[in-house]
């Protein structure tokens, strides 16, 4: 018996999900897949659930699907929760960048006021999570990829002493596939990424074929702009800066765009603001159309058109590290954990983004890096400072706490305009923030 829940299990993202465990079925056979939702998801998990017993079938496979609002009768028995949730739904996301944009800063999910409203809202959800699973299924392992990521990771070893807690994301392995699209490598070849950083906030520093280093004509491709290692729908490809890449000699994920192009990145943003097209509108279309798909009875694959979202294949990130722990298989993968001390130049209770061995036992930081490189490392404690904050805040329901954070992000830039913003956006989501 394997048997995985899925809270969140309406989204849109379910049928990715789904099919990367068919995709694995002989080497991960899993048994029960429970798709847990609240009240005001019920439409689209019914949906979803009825998409997934079509795409079960035709697979041909002994798995069974679940659908249910009862979270804890759900956990019972569980060997793997992921969670993919999304406090207050896209709504709540559209007034996480809208609010931002109408007093000149970035709107984002997961960086500055946006992420950090995004974080107030998420972290006591999962907190509750975690404390039905220690409850529960305290052997489950949970495996989340609901953002802001980091600052989630963050607050729960921060916050509770549960050890089974991995941070996924799908930009490592979106940067690992343009690696191996550019490097022409095939499955028999041997890849190495060294991948460290924050979620979200990530750089590359080697990447090894066959015991070969081929990081220097990467370097060389992204920083005369021949290549680009962007590889999500929902940031504007530019490219970097010549002369930076250079002088970085690290490879930096996209999401780095929004600190070392501020300025250009506002602009784009400040663009589709006027247009009425941030992102969380694009994707409201998006998700409608996808869910008009997903209820036609023919269909019974995972459409193409879910490609359009940024969080494509992360589900190729989510399987592989829940194949590696139950298997035991001791690969490569890329998540967010405490390094308790592995690395050197960085305080030993912060939880990373890092290239890991995951078997068992869990995830064990590669040996590779134990040093995190300098010329990033002030940016690093920068945004990890404003994690922190976050997380504290999100747990004490203090305005003071929601003030200080917003200060503390380098996207903000007037300690008046943060209270502003804090009392607009507390207002604004005031129904999805119980403990303020
Ligand atoms: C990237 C990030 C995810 C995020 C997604 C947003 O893939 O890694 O963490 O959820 O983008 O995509 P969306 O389509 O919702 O804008
Ligand atoms: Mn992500």
């Amino acid at each position: 018996k394997l048997k995985i829940v899925t809270i969140g299990g309406g989204s849109s993202y379910t049928p990715e999900l789904l099919e990367g465990f068919l995709k694995r079925y002989r080497e991960l056979p899993v048994t029960e897949l429970w798709l847990v939702d609240v009240e005001e998801g019920q439409e689209k998990l019914d949906i979803i659930h009825a998409l997934c017993e079509r795409m079960i079938k035709k697979a041909g496979v002994p798995m069974q699907v679940f659908k249910t609002l009862d979270r804890r009768a759900a956990l019972q028995g569980a060997d793997f929760v992921t969670t993919q949730l999304r406090v207050g739904q896209l709504k709540a996301r559209e007034k996480d960048e809208r609010i931002p944009l109408s007093h000149g800063y970035l709107g984002q999910e997961t960086n500055g006021a946006g992420g950090l409203f995004k974080g107030l809202r998420t972290i006591p959800v999962i907190l509750d999570i975690v404390n039905d699973v220690q409850e529960i299924c305290p052997n489950a392992w949970i495996i989340n990829f609901t953002n802001p990521a980091g600052m989630v990771t963050e607050a729960i070893y921060r916050h509770t002493n549960f050890k089974r807690f991995i941070g996924v994301c799908n930009i490592p392995i979106g940067m690992k596939m343009f690696i191996t699209d550019v490097l022409q490598l095939t499955p028999q070849d041997e890849l190495k990424v060294d991948l460290f950083g924050l979620n979200h906030l990530v750089f590359i520093r080697d990447v090894v074929v066959n015991g070969e280093s081929r990081f220097d004509e990467l370097l060389e491709g992204i920083a005369s702009g021949t290549l680009s290692a962007n590889s999500v729908r929902n940031i504007t490809d530019l490219a970097f800066n010549e002369g930076l890449i250079r002088s970085l000699r690290l490879i930096p994920c996209s999401y780095l765009l929004y600190y070392f192009k501020p300025k250009e990145m506002l602009a784009i943003e400040m663009g589709e603001y006027y247009k009425g097209g941030t992102r969380a509108q694009v994707v409201q279309k998006v998700e409608q159309q996808l869910f008009e798909l997903y209820k036609n009875p023919d269909l019974n694959v995972k459409p193409k058109e879910l490609e359009l979202r940024g969080g494509a294949y992360y589900s190729d990130a989510a399987c592989e590290v829940i194949n590696a722990i139950h298997n035991n298989k001791h690969t490569e993968h890329y998540v967010n954990i405490p390094h308790t001390g592995h690395i050197d130049n960085i305080p030993s209770d912060w939880c990373i983004e890092i290239t890991c061995t995951l078997g068992h036992d869990g995830a064990q930081p590669t040996p590779r890096i134990t040093h995190f490189d300098e010329q990033v490392l002030g940016l690093i404690y920068t945004i990890k400072g404003f994690e922190v904050a976050a997380s504290q805040a999100a747990i004490s329901g203090n305005f003071n706490d929601v003030q200080l954070a917003l200060n503390l992000s380098p996207l903000i830039h007037s300690d008046n305009d943060a209270e502003l913003l804090a009392r607009e956006m507390l207002l604004a989501h005031e129904k999805w923030l119980p403990n303020f």
